[in-house]
């Protein structure tokens, strides 16, 4: 089948969605978009700019001058903010957790919402965020909704963070985990929610090949 379809992969923090979103993009020769990058580089700006983060007003002119590009890489799709490289630094612990502080500014999400909406205009899409099947993409063709328990998903962080040699006890990572799930599960707009029709995939005792698999087999059937 060569429609090119849409396909939205949503899900708490740390669930495995840019890690299966990207290979199932590179199975089909589909773009991958990570919105979470998106809102990780403008929080990441604002910090540098010493910016209040929950100023609306002066984060949302910020975003008026703005560049946010990806660079697709076999191995890690490579972020520019502004023309500059910042992959690494929108992952560090300061940013992950002032990210849903912006995220929750009604501003900037009608601003990044727009943006991720042309990206995807023309299908052949993977794209993975919180809101990606209610709000971004209502009539993606594929819906995903990946979750894993809390546990999981901590010593999946740690596991990350031993690699870059970051030491941040699990039991802290669980709280940071469960606190940024709170915050973008109840903000008033586009919180994260299950799509309708989204399909439900709990990953914990799943590899991520057999995450992949599962998402490509659904994307066969429904393209
Ligand atoms: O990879 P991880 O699960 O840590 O998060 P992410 O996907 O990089 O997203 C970081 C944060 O951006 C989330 O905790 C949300 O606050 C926000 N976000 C959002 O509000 N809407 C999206 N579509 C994507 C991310
Ligand atoms: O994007 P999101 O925050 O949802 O998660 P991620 O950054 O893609 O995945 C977090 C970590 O979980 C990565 O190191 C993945 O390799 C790992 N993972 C896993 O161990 N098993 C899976 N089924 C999926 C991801």
């Amino acid at each position: 089948n060569l429609k090119k379809i849409q396909v939205a992969i949503d899900g708490p923090a740390s669930a495995g969605k840019s890690t299966v979103a990207k290979l199932v993009a590179n199975n089909f020769s589909y773009v991958y978009c990570d919105t979470g990058a998106m809102y990780r580089s403008i929080t990441l700006k604002a910090m540098r700019l010493g910016y209040n983060l929950s100023d609306e007003i002066r984060v949302v002119e910020m975003l008026k001058d703005t560049d946010i590009s990806f660079e697709p890489n076999a191995e890690q799709q490579k972020v520019f903010l502004d023309g500059q490289e910042v992959t690494n630094e929108i992952r560090q612990e300061d940013v992950t957790n002032s990210v849903s502080e912006i995220a929750s500014l009604s501003g900037v999400r009608f601003d990044l919402v727009k943006r991720q909406q042309q990206i995807a205009s023309n299908g052949g899409i993977v794209m993975d965020g919180r809101d990606i099947g209610t709000t971004v993409l209502p009539n993606a063709e594929v819906k995903i909704f990946l979750i894993a328990s809390v546990q999981e998903r901590a010593e999946r962080r740690l596991k990350d963070n031993a690699e870059k040699n970051i030491h941040v006890p699990l039991d802290q990572l669980k709280k940071e985990i469960e606190d940024r799930d709170y915050k973008d599960s109840h903000r008033q707009i586009s919180p994260l929610v299950k799509a309708d029709d989204a399909i439900e995939i709990d990953t914990t005792s799943m590899s991520i090949s057999d995450v992949v698999n599962e998402i490509s087999k659904i994307i066969k059937n429904n393209g």
